[in-house]
């Protein structure tokens, strides 16, 4: 059997992790997510959501992931017989997103070229749909292969794969030192450009403007805990993995604070971009700033393209520059999610690397192709509609009251984390974890179930 594979530096896992954490999440949810939800008054549910779930969540992923030294599924094992299922239903859920996560970056590279020529036009929702998707009429109708799709998903998963193949140190280490940094200047040329346009401000005060009433709403509350969830890539088993690469001598709790603070930094700027260039928009069309807020897909690929089109100068080089932020910030996160089912592979058929990506990267790289046909969009919306109702916060809730409940695992993962650190994990991560989360987390399922259901 070969020895697991390691990080070479500190440095490269933390960029690694922060990678996975810091995608489309960040720059086209957050900052919707955050206006519809009480704007500056959302970061009080937001912060409290990460200092009592996101961060020691976190701290717990990376525990397991190095205490136990195996992918999700085998750690689990390790560390009780009967929860390998647990890891596998995260690496199932990692599975399914990445076969539709690789789609949206096909569709960003597309647009990172069309910024060159002008390509959508005036009516950008027109082009996304018509021209570039060339979409079904009728929903559950497949139609032929999209080529303007295939092609730049061939090139996300030759990438990913090539990347992967190369192994943890070479491969997802290297490629993270190269696209994190080159992701954050990237993203702070285009915020200080957003800022030194009219309407700026507008869009700022919009976007951090406190609506403290909204605090009340049970709501509110849900969407901080989502979106902490989704951003920091937890409950996908991905960080267990990632995790799982470290040496022994690692301040594994330091570096959650780091990836979880890096994280929502980047969050933050993202927002203030955002949410600048919306001003902007909104100041040039005589309009509140309201009436042009979107997120997902309608923003990135629709309501962004046409602002482009207005700007007063270098829009052809801004456009690239947004869209290749997409790229780096999508690549780095399929990365780490396909690298879960792999070493899941690896772990459980003691397969070489290479078999694995071949297998498992390549049998996500088969079904992704769905999505580039005429239908996709239809099936894309379904996977991620089930996906975030069903997958992330139920297995959240699931592995904290497994690990805290079930299994009475906290406290020896407890007395390995502070072996190794300097900051002393207390009684705050015990009760976060074994109280306030599987509470907070309960009650958002139970709302999904009746939203559903009844
Ligand atoms: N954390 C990433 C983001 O905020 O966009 C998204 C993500 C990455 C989700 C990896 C799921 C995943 F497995
Ligand atoms: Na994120």
């Amino acid at each position: 059997m070969e020895t697991r594979s390691q990080w070479g530096t500190r440095a490269g896992f933390i960029l690694a992790a922060v990678g996975s954490a810091v995608g489309l999440g960040n720059i086209w949810r957050f900052p919707a997510v955050a206006y519809e939800n009480g704007g500056g008054a959302f970061f009080i549910p937001y912060l409290f959501a990460l200092l009592t779930a996101g961060i020691p969540i976190l701290i717990m992923e990376f525990t397991i992931g190095h205490k136990y030294r195996g992918s999700a599924p085998l750690s689990f094992k390790r560390m009780n017989k009967k929860t390998e299922w647990l890891g596998w239903w995260g690496v199932l859920v990692a599975f399914v997103i990445s076969t539709y996560y690789s789609v949206i970056i096909a569709w960003a590279i597309s647009y990172s070229i069309f910024s060159f020529n002008g390509s959508w036009g005036t009516d950008t929702e027109g082009f996304l749909f018509g021209e570039y998707l060339n979409l079904a009429e009728v929903p559950g109708q497949i139609g032929s292969l999209v080529p303007g799709v295939f092609i730049p998903l061939i090139i996300v998963w030759a990438v990913v794969l090539g990347i992967l193949f190369k192994g943890v140190k070479k491969g997802i280490e290297i490629a993270n030192r190269i696209f994190i940094p080159a992701l954050v200047i990237l993203f702070l040329i285009i915020v200080i450009y957003a800022l030194t346009l009219p309407g700026a401000l507008a869009g700022l005060d919009a976007f951090f403007a406190p609506d403290f009433a909204r605090i009340a709403d049970p709501d509110v509350w849900v969407a901080a805990y989502g979106q902490i969830f989704f951003s920091l890539s937890i409950a996908f088993a991905i960080m267990i993995t990632y995790s799982s690469y470290l040496p022994k001598k690692s301040d594994i709790t330091n570096n959650a604070f780091i990836v979880g603070f890096g994280n929502s930094s980047f969050e933050l700027l993202a927002g203030i971009g955002v949410f600048a260039i919306l001003g902007f928009m909104a100041t040039a069309a005589g309009v509140g700033v309201d009436e042009v807020v979107a997120g997902g897909v309608g923003l990135a690929f629709v309501v962004f393209p046409a602002i482009i089109n207005e700007f007063p100068f270098f829009n052809e080089f801004f456009g690239f520059l947004f869209f290749a932020s997409l790229v780096l910030a999508g690549l780095s996160s399929l990365i780490s999610i396909t690298e879960t089912y792999v070493a899941g592979l690896v772990d459980k058929f003691n397969i070489s690397r290479t078999k694995a990506v071949l297998f498992g990267g390549g049998l996500a790289a088969v079904i992704s192709l769905l999505y580039a046909t005429q239908g996709g969009l239809y099936f894309l919306d379904a996977a991620d509609y089930f996906i975030n109702q069903f997958g992330v916060a139920l297995i959240g809730l699931v592995e904290v009251v497994m690990i805290a409940w079930v299994l009475r695992e906290l406290k020896g993962l407890q007395t390995h984390a502070n072996g190794i650190s300097d900051i002393r994990l207390g009684s705050w991560w015990t009760i976060c974890l074994s109280v306030v989360t599987p509470i907070v987390l309960g009650y958002m399922m139970f709302g999904l179930f009746k939203q559903n259901l009844l």
